[in-house]
């Protein structure tokens, strides 16, 4: 119930790019959305060597990720990605406040060589995908609305998704019902699963920095945690992946290509919980 605002804001901003290609319409988002112009924007490129080890920035603690419990979860196709909505008893631990879990998404390409999918890259160098799990500073803020447009608002965790041989059980939990919401606006209905299990082993080496949302209205309140490890998905879900999302050619809302190009770091620094460099 609490963030059905932003889902509202994001669908909205669909509907200007529609009719250019996703990643044209990327430089256009800033005359709707100020904040899409900003100087802390999200992603970035994540340039090893320059980041600063800082030892204070210990593990990151999924708390309640695993306690799924028995209600489906709900998911749905905003018209820009799927959105798999989060019980409010799962939050996360080894910030400077605590934070309550919303939902998680996907960002992906278009299945071309060398084209790209995940927002962040590392070194230049981008990953087949990309799943955030989006979180609000709950003891700051009433609700995700409200925090959403706050420095030190919202959290969001960063997963690099590869290619590889193996299936990813965890992933099945969401690739398996893809293809029942191809269309903006539908919802369906999953059975609850462990969250953590989508996350990668080592919670301890990321990156750290102030940034964004990286969609439309772009707000500058993220805390970002972006893993060191990826995680790899087979090819076979890879591909359902974007299968899921060609069906929709036909009523031009391709749920491809929707990952934003890096964005400058100006005066920000990427701190690092190991010597990264
Ligand atoms: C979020 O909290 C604000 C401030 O207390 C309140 O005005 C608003 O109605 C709440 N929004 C939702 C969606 O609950
Ligand atoms: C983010 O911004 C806050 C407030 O300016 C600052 O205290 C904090 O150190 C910054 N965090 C990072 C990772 O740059």
């Amino acid at each position: 119930m609490l963030h059905v605002c932003f889902v509202i804001v994001l669908s909205g901003a669909a509907e200007h790019r529609r009719p250019q290609s996703r990643i044209a319409g990327q430089s256009e988002w800033s005359e709707y959305f100020p904040d899409c112009g900003g100087s802390s924007q999200s992603p970035v490129d994540v340039i090893t060597t320059q980041t600063k080890y800082d030892p204070s920035l210990v593990p990151v603690t999924p708390l309640g990720y695993s306690q799924h419990g028995n209600q489906p979860f709900s998911m749905h196709n905003n018209g820009h990605t799927v959105i798999v909505e989060l019980p409010e008893w799962m939050g996360l631990g080894g910030l400077p406040w605590f934070f309550t879990a919303v939902q998680l998404h996907l960002h992906w390409g278009n299945g071309g060589p060398g084209r790209g999918g995940s927002e962040h890259t590392i070194n230049g160098r981008s990953s087949d995908a990309e799943l955030h799990v989006v979180h609000y500073n709950a003891e700051l803020y009433p609700n995700m609305s409200a925090a959403m447009t706050q420095r030190d608002g919202l959290a969001v965790l960063g997963i690099l998704i590869e290619t590889g041989d193996e299936t990813n059980p965890g992933f099945n939990n969401i690739l398996n019902y893809m293809s029942r919401i191809r269309h903006a606006d539908q919802r369906a209905f999953i059975p609850a699963f462990d969250v953590q299990s989508l996350l990668p082993k080592d919670l301890g080496r990321y990156y750290r920095y102030n940034g964004s949302l990286t969609t439309p209205p772009c707000y500058q309140s993220v805390i970002w945690t972006m893993f060191h490890e990826r995680v790899q998905i087979s090819k076979a879900q890879m591909e359902m992946m974007l299968y899921s999302s060609k069906i929709q050619e036909a009523d031009r809302m391709l749920l491809q290509d929707n990952f934003r190009i890096t964005q400058p770091l100006n005066h920000r620094v990427i701190f690092a919980s190991f010597s990264a460099g």
